[in-house]
């Protein structure tokens, strides 16, 4: 039986991780640790949290003797590391929150494995999940690959491109068996409604204005998020050690034609009048720092591993919407604060 821990799987990849991994694998053992942040909603997983294979452990990747202690405990095997602080616009009010999470916490899990490991590292493997944003900006043209250098330009990206050093090194000095990968802008379901696709969806069920940063030309690379979970299994069993992939939509959309994109759908969904939801669409103060366009080249994992995207945008995005139109309670709770009670009601 394999132990495996995965951080931060009440949020929104790490659910889909979660139930991808519990579901697909009853021999092993899954230990999701979350803290339960703003960012993290039990309401996303409770579909699995009655799994004979399925385990719920509160606490802070950001302490250190905790962390020590739940290894030592339960002597994982592998480590899927997703928990952190991941809004850019959070970042950027409050940069230490992050280096907190996503430096200090990821050190935390690198040194307990690394000392319950001792240098045995036979079926042992730390994967951490990364993103795009490390690689800092793209102009009109190029793709992120794999040996990009590293230029972050947020204290997000910052504090990834930091923890991505310090796997890396841990990897080099200590020879911790470890996989990283990089990924583009997901989309999906259990969204938390702070980042664009969520955020409009739910703005033009309420019929309130759409913030477009800027002037809405800036580029991101769009994956479903179900695909992300599926990269993520593969490269966790069959990635090489030591090496990064690079995970992407092969699907570049400009901000302003997502959402006039998303307004049209959801104006034929909700049987409203065509362009009703356009005229939500309200310009915005730019983020400071703005990234102008991500876009990865993902070619490596699709010749090594064989992955690619399995929907087509237009499939995932219709998927998406509907989700979200057919679980509006989920929505609710969300938005009003109620999902943080879930925790109380079944673990205490
Ligand atoms: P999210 O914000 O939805 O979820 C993060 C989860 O981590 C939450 O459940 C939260 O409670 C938990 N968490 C936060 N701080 C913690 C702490 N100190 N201790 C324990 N748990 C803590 O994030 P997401 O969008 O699902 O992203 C997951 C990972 O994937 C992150 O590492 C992110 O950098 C990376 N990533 C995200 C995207 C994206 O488009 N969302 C793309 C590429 C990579
Ligand atoms: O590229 C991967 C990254 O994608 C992940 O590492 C991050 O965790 C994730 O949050 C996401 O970062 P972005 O900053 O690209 O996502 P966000 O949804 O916040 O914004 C997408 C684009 O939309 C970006 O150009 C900013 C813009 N935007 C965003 C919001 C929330 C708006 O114009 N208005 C908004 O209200």
């Amino acid at each position: 039986m394999k132990k495996i821990l995965i951080t931060g799987g009440a949020g929104f990849i790490g659910s889909h991780v979660v139930r991808r991994f519990v579901n697909k694998y009853p021999e092993y053992q899954i230990f999701n640790l979350d803290a339960l942040t703003y960012a993290g909603n039990l309401e996303n997983i409770k579909d699995i949290e009655n799994q004979p294979n399925y385990n719920f452990l509160k606490g802070d990747i950001v302490d250190a003797n905790f962390i020590d202690e739940l290894f030592s405990q339960h002597k994982f095997d592998g480590v899927l590391h997703l928990a952190a602080e991941s809004h850019v616009d959070r970042s950027i009010e409050d940069p230490l929150a992050f280096v907190k999470t996503n430096v200090i916490g990821t050190m935390n899990l690198l040194n307990a494995a690394k000392n319950q490991w001792k240098g045995n590292f036979e079926g042992k493997r730390f994967y951490h999940i990364s993103t795009d944003e490390v690689y800092g900006s793209l102009g009109a043209e190029g793709l992120f690959t794999e040996t990009t250098p590293y230029d972050p330009n947020s204290p997000y990206s910052a504090s990834k491109a930091s923890s991505d050093h310090f796997v890396r090194a841990y990897g080099e000095t200590y020879g911790l068996p470890y996989v990283l990968t990089n990924c583009s802008n997901n989309y999906g379901s259990y969204h938390f409604p702070e980042k664009l696709i969520p955020l409009f969806i739910n703005n033009i069920i309420n019929n309130k204005s759409l913030p477009v940063y800027g002037d809405g030309n800036y580029t991101r690379d769009w994956l479903f998020v179900e695909d992300h979970a599926i990269a993520i299994d593969l490269v966790f069993h069959e990635g090489k050690n030591h090496e990064t992939y690079n995970i992407g939509g092969f699907n570049e959309w400009k901000n302003i034609d997502l959402v006039k994109l998303l307004c049209q759908i959801m104006d034929g969904k909700l049987e409203r009048e065509k362009g009703t939801s356009e005229k939500l669409i309200t310009y915005v103060k730019d983020r400071p720092g703005h990234d102008l366009r991500y876009a990865i080249d993902a070619s490596k994992i699709n010749k090594e591993l064989g992955w690619k995207p399995s929907v087509t945008f237009e499939e995932g995005l219709e998927k998406t919407i509907n989700w979200y139109l057919n679980n509006e309670e989920w929505l609710k709770n969300v938005t009003s604060g109620s999902y943080k009670d879930y925790y109380k009601k079944q673990y205490s």
